[in-house]
């Protein structure tokens, strides 16, 4: 332009350099962020190698004596070892609950329903007992504590804390409220959990065991008064009394005198000390008979007793179905019926007409006399019973009783959980004579769907 300012062409010049010395610095800037970001990258991606070579489950403390000698011989700078501290703290006192109401004494707690002073909030206390205590704590709390700390799934009942009283000995699990327990519900339940119910309900169940299995704990204890029910249709597993972690191999001598006298599996009551997760799941197939008919499935008045009540639900063991049962303590005290065809499966579709074929299979297989033979927690998640109709029932719909917890302490029939430490009752010693146990079954007509006894 032509009467444009020589001045202004040199503010125009400076401007221009000031412009292009600030998009300098701020590249500069930008540089200098990106290689800060790239260094912590790299950073959290070698912290996580680090923790990824880890064994997650079974932490080696030592090294293995190869690595140990080569790094003796290099004498490679050696790290200390690190032990994670947890979450250990003074325990709070139990003065801050005020207790609302008793629910029930067990063989190892007494629980009561409480509300937390500060906060409004309605807990369940369970009391630790202390008279099994060995050396000054009992095992089967500390193992509670520290199992229920571990298990955290929406099908596991949720441990808040430990409160303490004003005595040593004077421990208390606080734990979420539940409104009733399986064994109480169906006592005040007119009919029985509908199909629908009943799959629901095993399935929650079983996506608990199949936790508990995969982080290798054994509940030992399952039966319908240790798993709780809330009002919204969401189930828990409850009561780590007697639970405990296990191996692969399972450890050798194992406390024989686990689980329920009703919960009870074979391999137990014939004296077994090696056994594994299958114990569990056949506690869950009494657990599904029970569900379905509101009947304890095998109420056995003793040892003896429970063990043939089971040989005549399940059928007798033979050399085919079960190898090596024999060999176990209290089987040579059995004197068992020879050439017995027994089909379980058929006992069982008779005992539950209205179950489906699907259903009976499931069942059938959780009840089988050979550990070996019942599936796993993964395989009840996958069964064809699951996908059949009806289908399982959303627990959003699930029906609402009014809560027994929340008012008189409550009496039962049932057993009581074993008392841990104490002698294992074998079968008394003397021959035990189960070769009439189908006697009366030749005089039972079979209907489809019903069983006629004459006489
Ligand atoms: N979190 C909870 N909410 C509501 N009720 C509970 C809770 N925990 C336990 N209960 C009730 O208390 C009862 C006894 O609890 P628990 O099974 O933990 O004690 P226990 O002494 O080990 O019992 P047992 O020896 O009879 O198995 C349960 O059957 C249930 O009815
Ligand atoms: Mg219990």
């Amino acid at each position: 332009m032509a009467g444009a300012s020589r001045w202004a062409n040199i503010d125009d010049l400076e401007s221009q350099r000031k412009k292009e010395k600030e998009e300098k610095k701020r590249l500069k800037q930008l540089k200098q962020q990106q290689a800060e970001t790239e260094a912590e990258a790299l950073r959290a991606k070698k912290e996580q190698e680090e923790l990824d070579s880890r064994p997650a489950k079974k932490r080696k403390l030592s090294p293995s004596p190869e690595n140990r000698s080569a790094s003796a011989s290099s004498g490679e700078k050696r790290k200390l070892l690190r032990f994670e501290a947890g979450g250990w703290g003074p325990c709070r006192n139990v003065s801050n609950f005020e207790t609302l109401n008793h629910i029930e004494e067990g063989t190892y707690g007494w629980v009561s329903r409480a509300k937390e002073t500060a906060t409004g909030e309605v807990v369940a206390l369970k009391k630790m007992k202390m008279e099994y205590a060995q050396d000054g704590f009992p095992v089967t709390a500390l193992r509670e504590i520290q199992l229920l700390q571990h298990s955290k799934h929406q099908h596991v009942i949720n441990l808040r804390e430990v409160v303490m009283g004003d005595q040593l000995d004077e421990v208390y699990l606080v734990m979420d409220f539940i409104e009733h327990d399986l064994k109480s519900l169906q006592e005040i339940m007119p009919e029985p959990f509908l199909a629908s119910e009943v799959k629901t309900l095993l399935l929650q169940l079983t996506s608990a065991l199949d936790f508990l299995h995969t982080h290798w704990i054994l509940h030992r204890d399952l039966k319908t008064s240790n798993i709780l029910l809330n009002n919204r249709g969401i189930l828990k597993i409850a009561d780590f009394g007697m639970a405990r972690r296990t191996s692969d191999p399972p450890p050798p001598n194992l406390t024989q005198l686990v689980v329920t006298l009703w919960y009870r599996a074979p391999e137990l009551l014939l004296g077994t000390t090696t056994y594994d997760f299958a114990i569990d799941m056949w506690s869950l197939g009494c657990i599904f008979g029970e569900l379905l008919s509101k009947e304890p499935l095998l109420q056995g008045k003793n040892e003896v007793d429970e063990l043939s009540k089971i040989f005549s639900l399940c059928g007798i063991p033979t050399d085919m179905s079960w190898p090596g049962f024999r060999r176990l303590p209290n089987a040579r005290s059995l004197k068992l019926p020879r050439d017995v065809e027994q089909n379980a499966g058929s006992i069982i579709r008779t005992k539950f007409p209205f179950l489906t074929t699907a259903g009976c299979g499931l069942l059938s297989s959780l009840l089988a006399l050979n550990p070996e033979s019942r599936p796993t927690a993964q395989d009840v998640l996958a069964h064809p019973y699951f996908k059949e109709a009806p289908k399982p029932k959303s627990a959003a719909l699930f029906p609402t009783f009014p809560s027994k917890a929340g008012g008189e302490k409550r009496r039962r029939a049932s057993p009581h959980a074993p008392v841990r430490g104490g002698a294992a009752p074998g079968l008394g010693g003397k021959e035990i004579d189960f070769s009439g146990i189908f006697a009366r079954r030749d005089e039972e007509q079979h209907g489809a769907g019903f069983t006629l006894r004459m006489g």
